[in-house]
């Protein structure tokens, strides 16, 4: 079943707790917060009271997708929050293999981060610790950019690449997928669709979840 993660990077910060409520109640399967450092990205977002704050409006499962330089010293900080899956950037990381096997350790569900310019090679001696890879289809830092079109061919090369593995890692796609596009990346193999400005830019948030919902039920 292909799952829809609204991203609430692109909602009303003043009424975050609304946003949530909405997700879960249109058939949401898990809330996607983006943390920036300003360091790894250009921008400032969120950080673990947020998350906890989330927590408590919520039992949709938290996907925490850190765009953080020494994503390991933040860890501990979002399990504790209560996120239940994390993710990390590959660029952002010397010890991919130890900080997989942290979050692991915590009982969280590991994440990889893939900007969009980053070969999957990266991936290849860590396979065995990863529980899910998040492939960029924009370069991060800001919701409501524009697809890059030839990250369509590295998700159909990931999961064929999976596949051939004989492993069961589902992708996250992440960045500019719309109403019109969703069906497309689901096709080439994404299992987990981000949407963020898709969602809370639309004049009606509700129905854009159960739109890409119905896309994801035709196509599971
Ligand atoms: C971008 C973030 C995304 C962002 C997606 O750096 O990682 O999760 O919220 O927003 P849209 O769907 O508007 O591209
Ligand atoms: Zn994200």
């Amino acid at each position: 079943m292909v799952l829809i993660a609204p991203s609430i990077l692109s909602a009303d910060f003043s009424r975050l707790g609304e946003a949530v409520r909405l997700a879960e109640t249109a058939g949401a399967d898990l809330i996607h917060v983006d943390i920036m450092d300003g360091h790894f990205v250009p921008n400032l977002t969120l950080g673990p009271q947020l998350v906890a704050a989330i927590r408590r409006e919520t039992r949709l499962p938290i996907d925490v997708h850190l765009m953080v330089e020494n994503p390991r010293a933040f860890v501990p900080l979002f399990h504790e929050a209560g996120a239940d899956w994390i993710s990390l950037h590959v660029e952002a990381t010397a010890h991919l293999h130890k900080d997989l096997t942290l979050i692991r350790s915590l009982g969280r569900k590991a994440g990889v981060a893939l900007n969009p310019a980053t070969p999957l090679e990266t991936l290849s001696e860590a396979l065995d610790v990863i529980d899910y890879v998040l492939i960029m289809s924009v370069n991060p830092g800001w919701g409501g950019q524009s697809f890059i079109p030839s990250c369509r061919a590295k998700i159909s090369k990931l999961r064929d690449w999976i596949r051939a593995a004989g492993r069961v890692i589902p992708i996250e796609v992440d960045g500019g997928i719309k109403l019109d596009n969703a069906e497309d990346v689901i096709r080439d193999g994404c299992e987990i669709v981000v949407a963020g400005s898709a969602v809370f830019d639309a004049p009606d948030p509700a129905a854009a979840i159960r739109a890409l919902k119905d896309i994801a039920r035709k196509l599971s």
